[in-house]
């Protein structure tokens, strides 16, 4: 794909105003559509102060800004979108409203234009199925926020075609992104290894064994930038919820990604974090949490339990072949910012360290949540790399 390919980005809220600037700075004609006409005057208004901060602090010249704010252009209609030869949907997340959006979009591109989605938790499968051409749909799954966080998850669906993956790795890199190519099952990467970390540390927490301060504290000390309580209230709640419950019903229920009704109190009580200025900890008046000082024999307990979980599903998701473990680990790294990648992790102690965390769990407990990986098991008695 060139870089006189126009790109279109369809819902102009968090993702699609961020991926439209993306878009523009890395020199594309950008067409931006909502279905709200006031929400795109919004995102192109708050777009043009985004260019002018970036002029203001020097990071591009008032030459570039003005350039890529010409290249950021209003669609008011999906019939605007014809010239692309790339859209990318970041719409609300309901397969049934996507489809249409893709069904209705097909009607106006080129043969060869290709549609992307930017879901999180749908099935970029089952959104191509409703085209007439699926083998040009493919998941293009941006982080927030987009011009910010460098991961982009590559989704071919299974009647994607076969080189669209690749060119689409080709494009991300061109735009300065960190792409990594993944399997069309739930939550991808990203959102599906990373569940423990909020799911084992809400459970530590419900078992009475750490306070939300103390379990954020613990995981800081392991190089975390943010405590999993601390990082749920800036996502929200309610988004953090959504996933979990998506990814755990998508996986027919696995145990392992079950949600915790501490989790779903917070959401009914309208204690979404940051947003609403109350989530697990309070931000009435500008307040910040604050962290005790966790020694060694805190936080060991907390961060093994929680690092165990996290290793264990990022050895699955390789088990499974989800991606290979390079993308794993660098998803991970990229995406959500993780000090290390999860398998190169493990490698420092070994598998049999990992496992038998995991075995002790799985014995005080008896809850088929804490089994391990065929994985981890293979690495544990072959002494071998995760990798
Ligand atoms: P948002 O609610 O901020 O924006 C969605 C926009 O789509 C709204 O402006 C809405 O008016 C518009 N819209 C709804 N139906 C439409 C239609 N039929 N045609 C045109 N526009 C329509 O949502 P957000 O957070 O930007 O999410 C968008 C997508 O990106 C979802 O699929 C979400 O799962 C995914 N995503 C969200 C992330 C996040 O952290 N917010 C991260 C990665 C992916």
């Amino acid at each position: 794909m060139e870089q006189n390919t126009i790109v279109g980005v369809i819902g102009a809220g968090t993702m699609g105003s961020g991926i439209a600037q993306v878009a523009a700075q890395a020199g594309h004609t950008c067409y931006l559509y909502d279905a709200n006409s006031a929400t795109l005057e919004r995102a192109l208004t708050g777009l043009r102060g985004t260019i002018d901060k970036l002029v203001a602090k020097g990071k591009i010249t008032a030459e570039e800004g003005k350039a890529i704010t010409d290249r950021l252009r209003p669609a008011t209609n999906l019939k605007d979108l014809a010239p692309c030869g790339l859209v990318i949907e970041a719409i609300i997340e309901d397969l049934a409203v996507k489809k249409k959006v893709f069904t209705d979009l097909e009607a106006f591109v080129a043969e060869d234009a290709v549609l992307a989605t930017n879901t999180s938790s749908l099935s970029v499968t089952a959104i191509a199925a409703a085209c007439s051409r699926p083998e040009r749909v493919i998941g293009l799954h941006f982080f927030n926020p987009a011009p910010l966080l460098p991961l982009v998850e590559v989704v071919p669906g299974l009647a994607t075609e076969a080189t669209l993956a690749s060119r689409l790795m080709a494009l991300m890199q061109a735009w300065g992104k960190t792409p990594v190519v993944c399997k069309d099952t739930p939550g991808f990467i990203v959102n599906r290894v990373a569940r423990p970390f909020y799911g084992e540390a809400i459970r530590i927490f419900e078992e009475g064994i750490a306070d939300m301060p103390t379990i954020d504290a613990a995981m800081k000390s392991a190089g975390f930038k943010m405590g999993p309580f601390e990082l749920m209230d800036l996502i929200g709640n309610d988004i953090n919820f959504t996933v979990t419950r998506t990814v755990w019903e998508a996986f027919f229920y696995d145990p392992r990604y079950k949600p915790s009704f501490t989790q779903q109190r917070q959401v009914e009580s309208g204690r979404l974090g940051r947003k609403s200025g109350r989530g697990y900890y309070s931000y009435a008046d500008g307040a910040m949490p604050a962290f005790p000082a966790v020694d060694g024999a805190v936080s060991t307990p907390i961060v093994e339990r929680i690092l165990a979980m996290l290793i264990n599903e990022a050895a699955d998701a390789l088990f499974w072949q989800v991606a290979s473990a390079q993308d794993i680990d660098l998803a991970m790294t990229k995406g959500v910012n993780y000090p290390k990648g999860l398998l190169a992790w493990a490698d420092e102690q070994g598998a049999a360290h990992w496992l038998g965390v995991l075995q002790r769990l799985q014995a005080t407990y008896g809850e088929d949540r804490y089994r391990p990986s065929p994985l981890l098991l293979k690495a544990s008695t072959d002494r071998s790399s995760l990798r």
